[in-house]
Parts: C-alpha cells; structure tokens; sequence
C-alpha cells in the first residue's frame, strides 16, 4: 500500500465529491493519509476528516501564506489540536517568498513559533519553502529542528540544500513535479537521496502528476509518483511503495 503523506481532502475543490475521491484513493491502492491544515480552519478540518475516516491522520498548523493574523491564542488551540492521538505533525509550516506575502519578518517569526511548538509537543513537521532555502534552512538550524524532524515538503530545491536536509534528519517529500519533463532538478535529488528518505505525497488538489498535469490533483494519482521512483531508482515499484510507507509509519509512529 502507498503512503499519502500530504493532501488536502478538506479543499473546497473536493466538496462535491469527497467521499467518492477518497474512495477511488483507497481503491486505487493508498492505505494511509495525512490530511495537512494550512490555516486554523483547515487544521480543524483536517482533525475531523481523521475521524470520520480510519484510514486518516491529521497535521495542524498554518502556511506561511496564511500566518498574517496568526495569535499565540492560535497556538493554544493548535497546541490543544495537538494532543489528539489522530494528530501526527505540524504543519504546513514555512516559507514562501514565490508569493512573497506577508513581508519575510512574519513568515520567520510564525515559522519559527510552530517549530518551537512542534518541539514542544514533541511531533514533527511538515515544512513547505519555496524560494526561500537559505532562510529555511538557517531557521531549521536556529531551531534546531532537527529534534523533532519532519519533511521538506514538495522539495523544489538543489541536490546541495537536499544534503544539508538529509544531515538534519529531514526525509524529502517527492510529488508529482517528479512526473514533469521539466522536472530534472527534482529527479536528480531522488537519485542523491537514499530511499529510506523519501516519502511519498501528492499535495492534492494541487500538482497533479503526468498525465493529470494541470487537471485537480488527488492521492489516487499517487502510482504516478511511485511508478517515477522507481524508474530513477531502478527498483520495482513495489519495493518503493514498502519502503517509503515503512520510512512515513517511523516518522508519525503510526
Ligand atoms: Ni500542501
């Protein structure tokens, strides 16, 4: 069975047909799910899909995108999220300077606060960063993330920032982007990274793989990915499919 470690069910583009996607998921082969919060109502949202669905697990937190108007009464609640036992990481929490919004000083500062949380709580967390690897990984370092671990999610970076990653204790989150012909840079960081440091994800309903590219994405494309790693690995998908599930259940311990 393939791991989902990142999706998005609770997203409005699943709210005419959420309960068939994700049976056509289960069918298509994903035996585990991580629902990922990126705002205080998704969190929430997240931790009820859990619920309602035995096969789901829930990440709470807020993207940089959405940490504006964030309070430390925000993180009080999501600290109480946290003690749920159907809540296995923090997250998405990050960078984005690609939208570049709000100004860097709050993405830091919010970024910072929920590693300093997940540490607290002792759970991982689910980074998203893109265009900002020197900020992340000096933030990770400060932090010292690497107590708690986690995954660089939708990794969009060199080999060099993978390394660094790696040497934290970081596992690389590889999506669809791998599919995409113009996707060499991500392909060559799979090749450098030994696979018991990879984990599987779609980030759905977003980069949905070859031959859905462009469409809404769901975990039922999750082959996709799987099929592209074990082409550059050189090893049957099926291996790759039991090993990136054992790396996701030694990280969330479930
Ligand atoms: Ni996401």
């Amino acid at each position: 069975m393939i791991y989902e470690t990142h999706t998005h069910f609770d997203d409005k583009a699943f709210d005419e047909d959420r309960k068939e996607a994700i049976k056509r998921a289960i069918s298509a082969g994903i035996g585990r799910f991580v629902n990922i919060g990126a705002s205080m109502k998704s969190s929430s949202t997240s931790l009820e899909l859990a619920h309602r669905y035995p096969e789901f697990l829930a990440a709470v937190g807020v993207h940089p995108e959405d940490c504006a108007e964030l309070t430390e009464d925000d993180m009080d609640t999501l600290r109480g999220y946290a003690k749920d036992e159907k809540v296995v990481a923090i997250g998405e929490i990050g960078l984005d300077y690609y939208w570049d919004e709000p100004e860097r000083d709050i993405q830091k500062k919010w970024f910072a606060r929920q590693i300093k949380l997940a540490c607290e709580v002792d759970l991982p967390i689910i980074v998203h960063s893109r265009d900002a690897a020197a900020d992340t990984l000096e933030i990770l370092k400060k932090e010292d993330a690497g107590r708690v671990g986690g995954i660089i999610h939708c990794f969009s970076y060199s080999p060099e920032v993978a390394r660094e990653c790696l040497d934290m204790g970081f596992y690389i989150g590889v999506g669809g982007v791998v599919t995409f012909k113009n996707g060499r840079k991500l392909k060559e960081v799979v090749e450098m990274t030994p696979i018991d440091r990879i984990v599987t994800e779609t980030d759905s309903p977003y980069m949905a793989p070859v031959p859905y590219r462009g469409k809404r994405n769901s975990s039922e494309y999750l082959p996709y990915v799987v099929e592209e790693i074990a082409r550059i690995k050189g090893m049957p998908p099926k291996e790759v499919e039991e090993i990136t599930w054992a790396n996701a259940v030694k990280l969330f311990g479930k």
